[in-house]
């Protein structure tokens, strides 16, 4: 647990019994660090200022790979975490995020929302962590800096950048590209020092990251969905009370119903503002998204072969 302070008792000062730590690798104005600043507040108002959470933004905590090991031993307390990179630890959470898995968002959302949502929720239970909500993050799209992919051909001999993620890195090896996997926080670097020719993510996170300044052509082929969890140390949690747990857990549902909201603004936005900067958007017809779907096929045998069951309840949605 981040620091645990005594009430001192002077008359009219509010001393926090418990002080935690909220990792969030995003900016201060990204709907999930707005989710999380949300959060924070209400967790404080609730408990009359007796948990305090202070978020920690852009990484300050380190990448999310980092904050899931140090989560397990209670460093950090909570933290919204991509699910690709809780799929490292629990393989079954694969499940949630294949390429061509969801339809859309409100797919998405139904099965985040139902029975599917929770049990992963409590399947972080299976690495030290408690599942505390969902978060959007929309749907992923590849860029590249200096040719733009029209079609499956266009990817080949490129490299990619993906997230710290083997599934990832198959699904970009499937379409006929080099994966390269690098944190967060590098990859506006990499990709000006010519190490990868793009990467792939949703439009918030391309423009604040910047990255669309390194790469300016955007394919909206929509390869996949990447839900976000938020969470809490199983350490920290086994130390509140009950009624302590409830307030945190509602605080939490509150604030992602927030990010939602934030998210769908902020996804039209970040598009606006990119494609007035000189950002080249290339979409995909139909017909090509197929062959692209067809093309990753086999990153279901290897990843999913033990779930299918899962994916054909989330199809069948
Ligand atoms: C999204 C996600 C981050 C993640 C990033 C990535 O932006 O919100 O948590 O780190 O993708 O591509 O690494």
């Amino acid at each position: 647990m981040g620091t645990v302070l005594w009430q001192i008792g002077r008359t009219g000062e509010t001393v926090p019994e418990y002080v935690l730590n909220y990792a969030e690798n995003q900016t201060a104005d990204y709907p999930t660090t707005l989710g999380a600043y949300r959060f924070a507040e209400l967790v404080e108002r609730q408990t009359n200022g007796r948990i305090k959470v202070i978020v920690q933004p852009e990484a300050e905590l380190g990448a999310e790979k980092e904050v899931l090991r140090q989560m397990k031993y209670g460093g950090i307390d909570f933290a919204r975490i991509s699910l690709s990179q809780l799929a490292e630890l629990i393989p079954e959470m694969n499940a949630l995020q294949m390429p061509y898995l969801y339809r859309d968002s409100t797919h998405m959302w139904e099965v985040l929302s139902g029975e599917i949502g929770d049990y992963f929720l409590e399947k972080a239970g299976e690495v030290g962590l408690v599942g505390l909500s969902w978060y959007d993050a929309g749907v992923r799209n590849f860029y590249t800096s200096q040719k733009q992919i029209t079609c499956l051909e266009d990817l080949q001999g490129m490299t990619i950048r993906v997230q710290e993620s083997d599934m990832m890195a198959d699904m970009v090896e499937a379409l006929g590209a080099t994966a390269v996997q690098i944190a967060y926080s590098e990859v506006y670097s990499s990709i000006q020092l010519g190490e990868v020719d793009g990467a792939e993510n949703n439009w918030p996170s391309y423009k604040a990251m910047n990255h669309d300044e390194v790469a300016k052509y955007y394919t909206v082929d929509e390869h996949t969905r990447v839900p976000e969890m938020q969470l809490v140390s199983a350490h920290t949690w086994e130390k509140l009370s009950e009624e302590d747990q409830e307030i945190i857990l509602e605080c939490a549902k509150e604030s992602a119903r927030l990010e939602r909201r934030l998210w769908k603004l902020q996804e039209k936005q970040s598009q606006e503002k990119a494609v007035k900067n000189g950002t080249v958007v290339i979409e995909i017809s139909d017909e090509e998204k197929e062959r692209f779907r067809a093309a990753v096929e086999p990153v279901y045998q290897k990843y999913c072969g033990e779930y299918m069951d899962i994916i054909e309840r989330i199809r069948e949605l």
